[in-house]
């Protein structure tokens, strides 16, 4: 069984398929988001004037981005220092406990973020890009009576309602308790900046994200068609993953009644993470079938060679890179992405 603490971090090191290697994506998705952290800065400066500012990158990962982060912060706040009085800057990254951000971390919060991590009102501004979508764990009731999800990893056509409806409650729950948490440890009207996949309607079967890894099993079924897997290996695995709509988030955000929504947003960013065109129109479907196998090889190889085994990756990931650039022959897929800010209420 899958187990969060434990058997997910993203690829390490800086080899070829290390998530530093391959994280262009993210990098583009944080990008997006660069404005909507300045704006939160800049409103908490005009509202609170706080000598020292906290802050707190959550699931910041190790590799560039995490440099990234900082680095735009340290930009932003330069400017904010032009603006009006210095303040002095506290930042904490933060990860599962897997790993450890050594070489650039300020103040490292190895931890998961479904649990407390700071004292009470404590922190101005929280940020976290590209993680939210993952879950605490897999939903318990999905192997409670046998594997309920069958040879699917995540949401596909075959998966029944029953399942998906697992999946949602886990997200809700998920959500609320993050929420929950923050929303202790933040200095009265702190921030939250937040930038996770989503999906773009309510039909909870059509998201990207169930293409994305509705095709990883697929390429599971095929190595077990080739006796390289175990159909019940298969059967037993599935993901901690939900991508919510914006209705399911601003629905949880309203139940808990903690935060005023100041800004959220959806937007599309293609797959091929080496893809910057606008349009539906894919110049090179192998070349990208290739880049998105790699850029989704980073996220999960370290989570599948511990529940199948390393030997089965590189079979797995030319098979999902095939079924991918077939996909995008047929149509260009893009993720869907949801940015938000939220302020304490
Ligand atoms: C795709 S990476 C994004 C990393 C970085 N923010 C970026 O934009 O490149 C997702 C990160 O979320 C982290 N993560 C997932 N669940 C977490 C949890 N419960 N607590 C802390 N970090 C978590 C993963 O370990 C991983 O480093």
């Amino acid at each position: 069984m899958v187990n969060m603490e434990n058997n997910f971090h993203m690829t390490e090191g800086d080899g070829e398929h290390s998530y530093a290697k391959n994280c262009r994506r993210q990098e583009m998705i944080m990008l997006e988001g660069r404005p909507i952290v300045e704006n939160a800065i800049k409103e908490l400066y005009k509202a609170l004037g706080p000598k020292t500012m906290t802050i707190a990158d959550l699931g910041c990962s190790s590799g560039p981005n995490t440099l990234l982060f900082i680095s735009n912060l340290l930009d932003t706040m330069s400017d904010q220092c032009k603006a009006s009085e210095c303040v002095e800057l506290q930042i904490f990254l933060n990860d599962l406990p897997g790993y450890a951000p050594i070489s650039y971390y300020i103040s490292g919060v190895p931890k998961s973020y479904y649990s407390r991590l700071f004292p009470r009102q404590s922190v101005h501004l929280f940020h976290s890009s590209g993680c939210l979508h993952w879950r605490s764990q897999v939903p318990d009731e999905l192997y409670a009576r046998g594997f309920l999800n069958e040879d699917n990893i995540y949401i596909t056509n075959t998966t029944t309602p029953l399942v998906v409806k697992y999946y949602k409650e886990q997200f809700d729950k998920d959500f609320s308790l993050f929420l929950r948490l923050r929303h202790q440890e933040l200095v009265s009207r702190g921030k939250i900046v937040l930038i996770f996949c989503g999906k773009k309607d309510e039909n909870v079967y059509n998201g990207d994200l169930n293409k994305l890894f509705g095709l990883l099993s697929r390429s599971l079924q095929s190595l077990v068609s080739k006796g390289l897997v175990e159909k019940q290996k298969l059967e037993s695995f599935n993901l901690p993953l939900y991508g919510p709509s914006i209705a399911e988030v601003k629905t949880i955000v309203m139940q808990i009644q903690l935060f005023r929504i100041v800004h959220v947003k959806l937007f599309e960013s293609n797959w091929d993470p080496w893809d910057d065109t606008e349009g539906d129109d894919i110049h090179n479907n192998a070349l990208s079938g290739s880049n998105v196998s790699k850029m989704v090889r980073a996220v999960m190889e370290p989570l599948i060679a511990s529940h199948f085994g390393e030997t089965i990756l590189d079979a797995l990931f030319t098979e999902y890179a095939c079924l991918v650039s077939m996909h995008l022959e047929k149509e260009k897929t893009k993720f869907a992405m949801i940015a938000m800010s939220l302020e304490k209420i």
